[in-house]
């Protein structure tokens, strides 16, 4: 008999590459999403790259009913992976009553319920976001949580610590926090990959959609930071690696083997690379130049962030693998493979 995992936020880009990697580690993932920021699609994308389709279930994680109902249907849900949230820095000012009802309602219902019917092991999708400007880089999971520059990344925040209140009051589950970096790419069969909705505020779709002649030049957003080239550094992951480590986190969970209720890893390569820099590897490795002028700086942009991965290395026996070159080549296939099929 599989395991069950609920996949909250399944049909989005990290969510779906983790339902792949759940299938092909032996799991039976339930996918939940209330489609605000993804299409349904996504399931048949999954499909065609395992060949089984993973149950879909259409609803918002803050309907309390219906995600009861849910797990009763299901009985012995073993594990959730909770990605579902909004996620637009930018709209997260404009609109900050939204953000923390839908991201902190939605949690609160699903740790409830994980307490409830006996789950076992309880992955939470955080970020970097946590470390704000770190003092130091690599940033490691010791690093002081800085004041959130967004009410977005302020929601990650006060998630974190409802998680860790709820851990040392006491609760049926394990728990591990997984702070993304910044994740890129697509999956190598193109079947699947990041769908933005509107202009993109993120680099690298912006990127490929302006190597793509769908947007005329890419600003980059400052020059004059304390950096060997002036432009912003980051720790790009591979979207693929990415999801890899919430098998590794869950199956640490669901074997046992952490002896403590909540647990905190970085997933990054361990490897900061700026935004020109960024530019140039993709030009090198698809042959295909992208349009871009240098503009002024990006309001609440952070200059410096890498992560620190040894924890995530040893403790769970994950490393990303990808090189920057072929998750930017795959961030480019799937460019190419949105334009193919009329969606771009
Ligand atoms: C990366 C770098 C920009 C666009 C945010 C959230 C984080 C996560 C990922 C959700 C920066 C530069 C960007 C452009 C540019 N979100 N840039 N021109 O801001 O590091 O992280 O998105 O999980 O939590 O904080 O990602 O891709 O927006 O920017 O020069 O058109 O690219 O200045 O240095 P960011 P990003």
């Amino acid at each position: 008999m599989k395991k069950k995992i609920l996949v909250t936020g399944g049909t989005g880009f990290i969510g779906s590459h983790t339902v792949v990697e759940l299938q092909n580690a032996g799991f039976e993932p339930i996918i939940v999403d209330n489609l605000s920021n993804s299409s349904a699609d996504v399931i048949d994308g999954i499909e065609k790259i395992t060949g089984v389709r993973p149950k879909f279930v259409e609803l918002d994680c803050n309907d309390m009913p219906a995600l009861r109902a849910l797990f009763l249907e299901e009985g012995n849900i073993a594990g959730v992976i909770h990605f579902a949230a909004s996620k637009a820095v930018g709209e997260s000012v404009e609109k900050p009553m939204l953000y923390y009802r839908n991201n902190l309602v939605s949690l609160l219902n699903i740790m409830d319920l994980m307490n409830e019917f006996g789950t076992k092991g309880f992955v939470f999708s955080s970020s970097c976001t946590v470390y704000g400007e770190p003092d130091v880089n690599p940033v490691t999971e010791s690093a002081p949580v800085k004041p959130a520059l967004s009410p977005y990344g302020n929601t990650k925040q006060i998630a974190e610590e409802i998680i860790r209140d709820a851990s040392v009051a006491g609760v049926g589950y394990k728990s591990i926090l997984l702070r993304y970096f910044n994740p890129i790419g697509a999956h190598p069969t193109t079947f699947i990959g990041e769908l933005p909705n509107g202009v993109p505020q993120n680099l690298i779709p912006y990127l490929t959609q302006t190597a793509m002649g769908i947007r005329k030049e890419l600003s980059v957003f400052g020059d004059d930071y304390n950096t060997p080239d002036g432009s912003c550094i980051r720790d790009y992951i591979n979207v693929v690696d990415l999801a890899k480590a919430h098998v590794k986190a869950l199956d640490r969970m669901l074997k046992d083997e952490s002896d403590v209720a909540l647990e905190v890893f970085n997933l990054g390569t361990g490897r900061g690379v700026s935004v020109l820099e960024l530019i140039n590897t993709f030009e090198q490795v698809t042959g295909v130049k992208v349009p871009h002028k240098i503009v002024g700086r990006r309001a609440g942009d952070i200059e410096k962030v890498w992560g620190s991965v040894e924890k995530a290395n040893e403790v769970l026996g994950w490393k990303a693998v990808e090189t920057l070159g072929d998750t930017l080549k795959s961030a480019w296939e799937w460019q190419l493979k949105l334009r193919e099929k009329g969606l771009m």
